[in-house]
């Protein structure tokens, strides 16, 4: 099985001028805490850059968001949480994160595609390929430049999330998260032409100095 893509994605190749930067890990990795910092950072130089967050960011994402972190949505099946997560994502990229690259903007992302990957297609054991297949139909194939995963051990992203405040996803239990972050290991591999790993323990703004010599590398 071959589910790698050509890093040039077929519908936009040519089209678009931006560039487009991802963030992944697990639970508590820092990933919205980094984002932020590197749009703040970018910012202070003279580059607006776009900020979103997954699931979310359009009207009808934020409504679905709603829907898969709320404890009082039931039993979601995986297949069901794995179309919920791309019908986000589709409306996302059409409305928000295409349009930016189209004009040249910066796009910075708190979770993508990755995400659905190591979640739904391993951790929930939907499958690799079908979630790939779901994601390349709901994305129009729209790969980030550069994925930014923040490697920390599940017991230290977990401990550093609220046990109060874990959302549903948050709330599984210590094996699921340790087949997530296989799966990431999976992906850095697959898709070496844009991932790099970024050491996550150490205090914010050690993790984003790391994090901002590798953005300096492809702007
Ligand atoms: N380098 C760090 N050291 C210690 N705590 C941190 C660090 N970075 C972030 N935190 C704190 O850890 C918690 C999780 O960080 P953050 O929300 O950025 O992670 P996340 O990867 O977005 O998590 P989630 O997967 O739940 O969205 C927050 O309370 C944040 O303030
Ligand atoms: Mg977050």
């Amino acid at each position: 099985m071959d589910i790698s893509s050509d890093p040039q994605p077929a519908v936009f190749s040519g089209m678009l001028l931006g560039v487009f930067i991802t963030f992944e890990g697990c639970e508590g990795s820092g990933k919205t805490t980094q984002a932020t910092m590197l749009q703040d950072r970018l910012a202070a130089d003279g580059r607006e850059a776009t900020l979103i967050r997954e699931p979310g960011g359009t009207q009808v994402g934020e409504r679905i968001r709603e829907i898969l972190l709320d404890s009082g949505s039931g039993d979601i099946s995986p297949v069901t949480e794995a179309l919920l997560f791309a019908a986000a994502r589709s409306q996302l990229v059409r409305d928000v994160i295409e349009p930016a690259l189209r004009d040249g903007k910066t796009v910075i992302a708190d979770r993508y595609v990755d995400s659905s990957l190591a979640y739904q297609g391993v951790g929930r054991g939907c499958g690799l390929e079908p979630v790939k297949n779901l994601n390349d139909w709901a994305t129009g194939s729209l790969e980030p430049n550069l994925t930014v995963y923040l490697d920390l051990s599940v017991e230290d992203g977990l401990a550093r999330v609220e046990s109060d405040q874990k959302d549903r996803i948050e709330s599984e239990d210590v094996e699921f998260h340790v087949n997530v972050r296989y799966a990431y290991n999976m992906l850095q591999r697959l898709y070496s032409h844009r991932y790099v790993v970024v050491n996550a323990q150490g205090t914010p703004e050690e993790v984003h100095e790391r994090v901002f010599r590798e953005v300096q590398k492809i702007l």
